[in-house]
């Protein structure tokens, strides 16, 4: 079956589907996104990704194309026509084409350049790594300052996961001033005693729609999230460790730069974590 995607108001083949070439996308990954997982062919967690695009759209002066309304028609519509039982939705809006490169934004008359396109995972949730855990390496954090801001400037984390690929572990942790930041593209937590320790929210990290809804679901569960720094020494003396994201869910981390983090296997705050926001966000998929 071929693909279905959404350009510019358009469902097409995913062969027939075309950006311009003047696209500021393209020419200076002038752009956002987001990413909602589907489960049993369900959003999981929209309005969240919603009121994310719309901050990203708005901290970058870029019109949002679409109503919150309009976007659920969009994903449902493209979940549907590619039958999509589990998998992710991929969304990004770029400030569009002006027809020529400039560094300064064009005027109001460029319209955002709008796509979307569907991705089958089937299993998704049962993903075998969750029984494992992955390992994960360090790596100092070069990105811009503003990763609060969804955009699609990818490349220091895809440089990470290929230093991560060649050390034949699964994942880096970004390291700034001595302490992690964050995932290529998830939220980093450690376990120490009762206690959940991730980074507080900044203009440092990705505000993950997962992180919201787990420290939400974990304080509901009675346990003890802390929002501060920690180190790459403190992960190594954790019980446990784990990351968040739409397409990873929860997932533990047992080893950090070669360490064993716990008994080098996954723990039970994790694996409980991720039983309850699985089971929660099952019921509130829409
Ligand atoms: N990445 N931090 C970074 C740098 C990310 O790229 C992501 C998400 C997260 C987790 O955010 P959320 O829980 O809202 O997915 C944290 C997506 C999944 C991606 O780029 O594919």
């Amino acid at each position: 079956m071929t693909r279905i995607v959404h350009v510019n108001g358009q469902f097409l083949p995913e062969d027939q589907a075309v950006v311009s070439v003047f696209d500021r996308g393209f020419l200076m990954a002038d752009g956002v996104y987001e990413v909602t997982s589907v489960l049993g062919g369900k959003l999981i967690d929209f309005a969240g990704h919603c009121a994310r695009l719309a901050r990203s759209l708005a901290e970058l002066e870029m019109q949002n194309p679409h109503t919150d309304a309009e976007w659920l028609d969009l994903h449902r519509e493209l979940v549907a026509r590619n039958g999509v039982v589990d998998g992710m939705v991929y969304l990004q809006v770029t400030r569009g084409n002006p027809g020529d490169r400039d560094f300064a934004y064009p005027g109001a008359d460029t319209r955002p350049t709008v796509v979307l396109f569907t991705q089958s995972k089937p299993g998704l949730a049962e993903n075998p790594a969750a029984r494992t855990g992955w390992r994960v390496i360090s790596i100092p954090d070069l990105r811009w300052g503003r990763r609060d801001i969804k955009t699609v400037q990818l490349l220091y984390p895809s440089m990470a996961k290929m230093a991560a690929r060649k050390a034949q572990v699964d994942d880096a942790w970004f390291v700034e001033d001595g302490a992690v930041t964050e995932g290529t593209s998830n939220n980093a937590y450690i376990v120490k005693g009762h206690r959940i320790i991730t980074r507080h929210l900044s203009e440092d990290i990705l505000h993950g729609i997962t992180r919201a809804a787990v420290i939400r679901l974990a304080r509901e569960a009675q346990m003890e999230v802390v929002e501060r720094p920690f180190t790459i020494a403190e992960a190594k003396e954790a019980d446990e460790a784990f990351v968040t994201s739409a397409s990873a869910f929860v997932m533990p981390v047992v080893e950090v730069d070669g360490a064993m983090i716990g008994k080098g296997t996954p723990g039970p705050v994790v694996a409980r974590l991720r039983e309850i926001y699985l089971e929660e966000m099952r019921k509130s998929a829409i």
